[in-house]
């Protein structure tokens, strides 16, 4: 079976799972022998790749055909030695408390699988494309003028590079922001749909995410400022999260995790990114306010976004500007 074939059984299954919900049951017969169809065909797949690798959750059958097929590259290169549970299911992504592979020198990690159906409905994903350059399964950008066509007309071939890309970001990002000290979870590779990254949590729990935590106003204030400077230096290095609120932030031992990076912003070539980055920076003061810290979110977002030499308000794309227009070409000049 290969392996588009098996991501066309995952979407089935998701569009059966999605129509149970409505009422026209005149079809659900048909549904149903459709159900155990596909559940059958990808039981065989499970059955297959589950003789080489064995782990010790036990996931759904349907699940279970597709975490093995997402995970066996990353268990054949040793970034993992078993699953041990699911830490957060979702409509986009699931992710998987796992034991790291043997020569890693951490005891766990999370594996965070995308989902064949919500990469193909990649949710508003334009906004955020606007002036990041694809990348490939590699990560590098792509420089096949058939691919960056491909992904414009949305044909089939496109769409899959254009999952990749979204992959590639989030695990590209994770990558440049470690290095430069953001708290992110340390990323050790990205396969097929997976990212490995460090497990923020212990073998019994996950870290909670900071929205369901209550701080103390000591804490509130130093966990304030701690994520105030990581918007910071991210936006130092051109990047702003996109989604940032106190549900991308994880909260363990007294430390703040950013995560959840798919969506991630460039600041100097997306039109739209102050008002993006100010939408980050409310969030994160909505939840701070709520926890005794007073803050002014735009007030803040402003003085972040010009004291790295941005102008408030639309930026200007340069794809709309005409180099020949003397008139364009001051507006560009008066930008910078
Ligand atoms: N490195 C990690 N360590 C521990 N838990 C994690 C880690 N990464 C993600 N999680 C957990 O998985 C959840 C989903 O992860 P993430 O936010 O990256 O994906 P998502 O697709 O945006 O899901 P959601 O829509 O639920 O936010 C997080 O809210 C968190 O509970
Ligand atoms: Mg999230």
């Amino acid at each position: 079976m290969s392996k588009n074939q098996l991501n066309d059984y995952f979407d089935e299954l998701d569009d059966l799972d999605d129509s149970q919900d409505s009422s026209r049951k005149r079809i659900s017969v048909k549904r149903e022998s459709k159900r155990k169809e596909v559940e059958a065909k990808l039981f065989i797949r499970a059955q297959e790749i589950a003789k080489e690798f064995k782990f010790t959750y036990k996931a759904a059958r349907f699940e279970e055909a597709w975490l093995l097929d997402s995970l066996t590259d990353i268990y054949e290169h040793q970034w993992i030695s078993d699953v041990l549970r699911q830490v957060k299911g979702g409509k986009e992504a699931s992710v998987y408390l796992c034991k790291s592979g043997t020569d890693m020198n951490v005891p766990f990690v999370a594996a965070k699988i995308y989902r064949p159906r919500a990469l193909r409905n990649l949710k508003n994903d334009a906004e955020y494309r606007v002036g990041r350059v694809d990348l490939d399964a590699d990560g590098t950008a792509l420089w096949k003028e058939a691919d960056v066509n491909a992904i414009a007309k949305r044909s089939t071939y496109g769409e899959e590079v254009r999952h990749k890309s979204w992959i590639a970001y989030e695990f590209k990002t994770m990558e440049k922001l470690f290095e430069v000290g953001v708290d992110v979870p340390r990323p050790y590779a990205m396969e097929k749909n997976a990212i490995v990254m460090d497990f923020i949590g212990d073998e019994s729990a996950a870290a909670p995410i900071l929205n369901s935590v209550n701080l103390s106003s000591n804490e509130a204030h130093e966990l304030f400022d701690k994520v105030l400077r990581n918007i910071d230096v991210m936006l130092a290095n051109d990047c702003i999260h996109g989604d940032l609120s106190a549900y991308n932030i994880l909260y363990w031992n007294g430390a703040i995790t950013l995560i959840d990076f798919p969506q991630i912003v460039l600041p100097k070539s997306n039109p739209t990114a102050w008002n993006i980055f100010q939408r980050d920076v409310i969030r994160v003061c909505d939840y701070f306010s709520a926890q005794g810290v007073r803050c002014d979110g735009r007030k803040i977002a402003a003085d972040i976004w010009t004291s790295h030499g941005y102008r408030i308000g639309k930026q200007l794309d340069p794809k709309f500007l005409d180099p020949e227009d003397p008139a364009d070409r001051k507006l560009w000049e008066k930008q910078k």
